[in-house]
């Protein structure tokens, strides 16, 4: 049944992503289109429970924002309504479900539906509060590419390009020094940014969570390039790989929670150890996050902005927009958040990779 929609709101959840200002242009832009009056809730949804946390976008807020990094409603990747974090006075924290106060808070609005753009963090408590009976639509997002469901997320290709970018200019300061440079690169579980640009950038040795490595065969390859007078080596790292029989290493910062890190450091300390060269390593980090969408997540985030609006016109809520190329469509929240999407072993990317002999550390 086509639903009845006066006013909608938009939030962005997670890390941000290059392409969240093109999609809540799209949004803006699409739904006062259909006469709608769009919220946009500031920080997730830590906006429900401040003062001002929820303001007016309209035609002219989102005037020029399309190729912006950043979002201009802000996102949090703490704040979950269904766990929200309470400090008791001995300094641990307590959790409650504060779920129903969102649904109540949006209703006192007068909101119809939520537009909810996220991860798969952000897209599971979206998924939860359509199951307690909130109109909701997702909208995927990750730097990481590693949600089920749609063949891409927006950002991601920025991503990539960044540390590819990175790994081309490492080149020539590595050759300069004949050093080995490993690189650290995001991606959570996932080693779609690392084997991208590693294969894009033509780096020596790609280690991605989806295949453990062994260090002896990473120095193979380092040793084997010195013997062929090729006296420099990139190793590109993603966050998440692991050694065969180990397990993925994680950092905290201050008080703050656990993140994934360090395995960049441990390989370079592994091969200099090993192989004897000089060896230098970099954590690229939030660089991958940072600075405009290029062409094509914009454009993929527009599209998804305003096929959004669609899905809530048409009342397909619980659901998400994805891409199938060449067409875009709608799959449901709970397809999306049901597991994460690794690199499949068979993936041409994985074997172009070996075809051009780069070592994959096994
Ligand atoms: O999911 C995006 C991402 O950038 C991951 O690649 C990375 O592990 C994580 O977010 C870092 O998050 P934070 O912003 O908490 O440092």
């Amino acid at each position: 049944m086509t639903p009845n929609i006066h006013r909608i709101a938009v939030n962005t959840g997670g890390g941000d992503a290059p392409g969240l200002n093109a999609v809540i242009r799209a949004v803006v832009r699409s739904a006062e289109q259909r006469g709608w009056e769009i919220l946009g809730i500031k920080d997730g949804y830590d906006g429900l429970f401040e003062e001002n946390g929820i303001v007016r976008l309209d035609r002219s807020v989102v005037r020029g924002i399309t190729h912006l990094g950043g979002t201009i409603i802000g996102t949090t990747n703490r704040g979950d309504p269904l766990r929200w974090s309470v400090d008791n006075e001995d300094g641990s924290a307590t959790f409650i479900d504060r779920s129903q106060e969102v649904i109540d808070t949006l209703a006192t609005h007068e909101i119809d539906a939520l537009i909810a753009i996220g991860g798969d963090g952000s897209l599971s408590i979206a998924q939860a509060l359509f199951e307690k009976g909130l109109n909701v639509v997702g909208v995927p997002k990750t730097i990481d590419n590693d949600l089920a469901a749609t063949n891409l997320t927006f950002g991601f290709l920025t991503a990539v390009e960044t540390a590819t970018d990175a790994l081309d200019k490492l080149h020539s300061t590595a050759e300069a020094h004949e050093r080995v440079m490993v690189v650290e690169l995001m991606g959570r579980h996932a080693g779609w940014i690392a084997l991208s640009a590693g294969v894009a950038a033509t780096a020596d040795v790609i280690l991605i969570p989806e295949i453990p490595y062994d260090i002896r065969r990473v120095c193979d390859k380092i040793e084997e390039r010195y013997a062929e007078g090729r006296n420099f080596a990139i190793v590109v790292v993603a966050e998440g790989a692991f050694p065969v029989g180990g397990k993925p290493l994680f950092q905290r910062q201050g008080g703050g929670p656990e993140h994934l890190g360090g395995i960049g450091v441990r390989i370079a300390t592994e091969i200099a150890e090993v192989t004897g060269q000089e060896t230098r390593q970099l954590v690229l980090g939030h660089l991958q996050r940072g600075g405009g969408p290029n062409a094509q997540d914009r454009l993929l985030a527009l599209r998804f902005g305003a096929a959004a609006v669609d899905l809530v016109a048409e009342g397909q809520f619980g659901c998400m927009v994805a891409l199938d190329p060449p067409n875009v469509f709608a799959v449901p929240l709970a397809e999306a958040i049901a597991e994460i999407k690794k690199v499949p072993i068979e993936s041409d990317i994985l074997k172009a990779a070996r075809a051009l002999g780069t070592c994959m550390g096994d």
